[in-house]
């Protein structure tokens, strides 16, 4: 571990060390922005099929840290993997997300495993295994998984949805059977995590996309309780393993998922006041954000001083640079370019 620290500027943020430039990675940094991605997605038969190749998505994940030398790579897989090795059918058709069989009630709970079939996620392992002997000195290799509430809203919707309704009523009308698919996922995403810190990588990341739109009472019971047994899951199984959680539109709950959810740093959304962020989150653990995505798009002044405001209230203390959610595709190569240049202090004025 102390060699690791040493030469990863990201691990030690995560160790709540302070860097003079803050380490940066984004979120979907692998993905339809990029050409060099958009050329493999091409020839792919589907989305899945990408994800299930070991040396495709060593090659992806590995593609933006060429192009911009991120001080992290981020697994290029999807949160969705886990649902398919529960043998839900999972499909990407592009520009439409992802279709799954919905969960339309307890029945259908019950066509689930139990239990993650490692199997058929040995490819994601073997990733990371050709990643890890790629990767350059320093840079950082991040897993991830969904969390279970923003896993379990596309298996009960079949899809995407705007407000997470279908998983939203499932849990207040079936309460005794979302509470078992919550059980499932807890246990699936924390073997599936262990496997990916034997495979090699260096810290993960739990996406809680949709944690936002549950109620308090909700929050704690959907997404801080399942959040927090993973954490304890992993760190009993790989002592010393370092987590950033993501609830994204948690707003002022992010207090009490600190409280609650022992992570080693938490990701910030676009909205969270850069003060309060500042004042109430990074002083108690490192944080990581929250450059809104659509200020990445957008470029010029507008790109400048979101950067500028973002570093001025969190690089006195532990920080990493990141978005506040997923690069979006439309997103031009040379405002990401533009970005890294700015957060490196090559750039000023
Ligand atoms: O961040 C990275 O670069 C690593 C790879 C990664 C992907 N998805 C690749 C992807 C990660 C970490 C994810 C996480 C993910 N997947 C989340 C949580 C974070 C977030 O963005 O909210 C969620 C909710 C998903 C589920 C998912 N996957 C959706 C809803 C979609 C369709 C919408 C979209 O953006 O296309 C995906 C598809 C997906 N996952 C793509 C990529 C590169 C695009 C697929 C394509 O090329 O057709």
């Amino acid at each position: 571990m102390t060699d690791r620290l040493v030469d990863k500027p990201l691990l030690r943020v995560l160790a709540g060390g302070c860097e003079a430039i803050p380490p940066i990675w984004l979120m979907r940094q692998a993905g339809r922005y990029l050409p060099e991605y958009r050329a493999l997605r091409a020839k792919a038969a589907g989305f899945l099929d990408l994800c299930f190749d070991t040396k495709q998505a060593a090659e992806i994940t590995l593609q933006p840290i060429r192009r911009f030398g991120f001080d992290a790579a981020i697994l290029f897989s999807d949160i969705l993997v886990v649902p398919h090795a529960l043998g839900q059918r999972v499909t990407f058709r592009e520009g439409e997300g992802p279709q799954l069989d919905a969960i339309v009630d307890s029945s259908a709970l019950k066509r689930l495993r139990e239990e993650v079939d490692h199997v058929r996620l040995e490819p994601v392992y073997e990733a990371i295994a050709a990643v890890k002997r790629q990767l350059p000195v320093g840079v950082a290799l991040l897993g991830f998984c969904g969390a279970p509430w923003t896993v379990a809203t596309y298996m009960i919707a079949g899809a995407g949805t705007m407000d997470q309704l279908p998983a939203r009523l499932f849990a207040y009308q079936h309460c005794e059977a979302f509470a078992k698919l919550i059980d499932i996922l807890v246990e699936a995403s924390t073997g599936y995590l262990i496997r990916q810190f034997a495979a090699g990588v260096d810290a993960v990341q739990i996406f809680d996309t949709w944690a936002g739109v549950l109620p308090g009472d909700e929050f704690r019971r959907w997404c801080i309780e399942p959040c927090s047994r993973i954490v304890a899951g992993v760190r009993k199984a790989v002592p010393g393993s370092r987590i950033i959680g993501f609830p994204r539109g948690a707003a002022t709950e992010l207090e009490s998922y600190l409280d609650a959810v022992a992570v080693d740093a938490i990701g910030l959304d676009w909205t969270v006041e850069l003060g309060f962020a500042r004042d109430r989150v990074q002083t108690r653990r490192p944080v990581q954000g929250n450059l809104d995505p659509l200020a990445l798009l957008a470029g010029g002044a507008a790109l400048d001083r979101s950067i500028d405001a973002i570093l001025d209230a969190l690089s006195g203390g532990p920080f990493i640079f990141n978005l506040g959610h997923g690069v979006l595709p439309e997103t031009p190569i040379a405002h990401v370019e533009r970005l890294v240049a700015r957060v490196r202090g090559a750039t000023d004025g």
